[in-house]
């Protein structure tokens, strides 16, 4: 019988993948994910954590603009500080506070984790905007890591919701990912996270700038929150990682572009999904969720 990791490679994704811990994972980043575990957190680390395609990219630059305390962009794309790719000696060449970032659940996540002071920001984001925009980034993008030179699926929209809904994308387990998030103050009682959502950052940005410097304990002045917000606009943010910025870390897509910042709208899912596979969705978090489709 294939396994997940199988099936996904046949359907289409053109990436060694292997199954691990129950699973679908890259190949490549296995072994980093089993020293992971005993990573040494820093009392001061903040720890952005997101499913992928949910603005990882957007808090990412407002997070290290709020511990800056000002509207001042990184030097580096985000990928330098993304735990599960990063090896230990570049993340600990990292200047405290630093601002790491990943797709793990909480369970991959190093266990010191939860006995730090250290501060973790969990972004959420209309799951079916997520398809749309990681569906966007597979089709196009041709990772130098991936020896087939072939965008990273190349397989049919369709069976690409499939494999989402299955849980077989290499990017993460969606309801797995989603449960434990939801259920980690059960787990880890006196950790407290902050929990904000892509929709909500573009309805009031400033608002929730605010919420995470409160959250991070760091005052801002309401002229600071408004410049952090302008500077992370679609169109600032895009300009700054394309132009602005070290481009070491920037992975580059097809013909040099940067799809990670594609149309940056809520609900473009309508442009994409049939009726009858926004139903289906909805019925399949509906069950695995527990919960009405919330968006
Ligand atoms: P779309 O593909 O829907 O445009 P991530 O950073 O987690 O990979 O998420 C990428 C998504 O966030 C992309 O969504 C991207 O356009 C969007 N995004 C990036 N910067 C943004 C910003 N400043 N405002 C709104 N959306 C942004």
């Amino acid at each position: 019988m294939a396994t997940p990791a199988e099936k996904a490679m046949a359907a289409g994704i053109n990436f060694d993948l292997v199954m691990f811990e129950g699973f679908v994972h890259y190949a490549m980043i296995v072994d980093n994910l089993t020293k992971l575990k005993d990573f040494p957190i820093r009392d001061d680390d903040v720890l952005l954590c997101t499913y992928p395609k949910s603005g990882t990219h957007w808090a990412w630059e407002i997070l290290n603009m709020i511990v800056a305390g000002k509207a001042e962009y990184a030097e580096h794309w985000q990928n330098s500080a993304w735990l599960e790719y990063r090896t230990q000696e570049e993340l600990e060449k990292l200047a405290s506070p630093r601002i790491l970032h990943t797709h793990l659940r909480p369970s991959q996540l190093p266990h010191a984790l939860w006995d730090k002071q250290c501060k973790v920001i969990y972004v959420r984001r209309n799951p079916k905007d997520c398809v749309v925009s990681s569906f966007c980034q597979f089709t196009q993008q041709i990772w130098k890591e991936n020896c087939s030179k072939k965008q990273i699926y190349t397989g049919s929209w369709n069976d690409y919701i499939d494999l989402y809904l299955d849980e077989y994308l290499p990017s993460g387990p969606y309801f797995q990912h989603t449960i434990e998030w939801a259920n980690i103050s059960e787990i880890h009682e006196e950790f407290e996270i902050c929990r904000v959502q892509y929709e909500d950052m573009k309805k009031d940005c400033v608002q929730e700038i605010r919420r995470m410097a409160d959250y991070l304990g760091r005052q801002l002045s309401d002229r600071t929150c408004q410049e952090i917000s302008e500077a992370c606009s679609f169109k600032n943010l895009k300009h700054a990682n394309e132009n602005l910025k070290d481009q070491t870390y920037h992975f580059r897509w097809q013909n040099g572009s940067s799809g990670y910042f594609r149309k940056g709208t809520t609900g473009d899912w309508k442009n994409w999904f049939t009726v009858a596979q926004s139903d289906r969705f909805d019925k399949i978090y509906e069950k695995r969720l527990k919960e009405k489709f919330p968006y």
